[in-house]
């Protein structure tokens, strides 16, 4: 008799345990608390301060004659766009507010311009974005890794159009095709898409922004 009561006490012990352990243990795996708001900030705030920068580009790039070359400026603005209205919505969705400092731009010469372009999406493609993803996916965040997956792979089509454009200056004085930008992840192509779908998010292509 005082044996069964042991086992059936042992019993309830572990049908108790579990209920206040269990749920615990699958709440910490969903929601690890880290990193990735601040991440989330610093991507915010280098998005909007990238807009800004490449306007001022644009307008630089019309006042030397690089009339495609300031397309592709307001391309990326828009995109950059994008990236910071996802990465807004992420942050908005985990209770806090996005932040900006939106610094004033430095505009030299477009060739110049190009340079720090380039360098600051490779950066961004690189290093700043991988570092990013890696962190929100060990906290299990699926909407930050999406919404820096989308930056990512936008900035690397940003970095080969601005390498292109250091190349090929001269003939992209005439602004012979408009740019075209994905509203959902910010994928830019010069000229008409030649894809029925956006290769990084499916929405359709027709829907792109047309930026001239
Ligand atoms: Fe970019
Ligand atoms: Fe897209």
């Amino acid at each position: 008799m005082k044996k069964i009561s042991r086992i059936r006490v042992m019993v309830y012990m572990m049908v108790f345990l579990g209920i206040i352990f269990v749920p615990a243990w699958s709440w910490a795996e969903e929601a690890k608390p880290g990193k990735t708001i601040d991440n989330l900030q610093t991507a915010y705030n280098g998005e909007s301060n990238a807009s800004a920068k490449y306007q001022a580009y644009a307008v630089q790039a019309d006042t030397e004659g690089y009339h495609k070359i300031a397309r592709l400026f307001r391309a990326a603005a828009s995109a950059e766009q994008v990236h910071l209205k996802n990465h807004a919505e992420v942050i908005k969705s985990m209770g806090a507010t996005p932040m900006a400092d939106i610094k004033l731009p430095m505009v030299k010469s477009t060739k110049e311009n190009l340079e720090d372009a380039i360098k600051g999406e490779t950066y961004e493609r690189s290093k700043m974005y991988p570092d990013f993803i890696a962190q929100a996916d060990d906290e299990n965040n699926a909407a930050a890794v999406q919404s820096f997956s989308f930056a990512q792979d936008a900035e690397a089509e940003h970095a080969m159009l601005y390498k292109k454009a250091l190349e090929n200056m001269d003939k992209w004085k005439k602004a012979d095709v408009n740019f075209f930008v994905c509203p959902t992840c910010g994928y830019t192509v010069e000229d008409r898409p030649g894809f029925a779908n956006c290769p990084l998010c499916g929405m359709p292509a027709a829907d792109y922004l047309i930026i001239s």
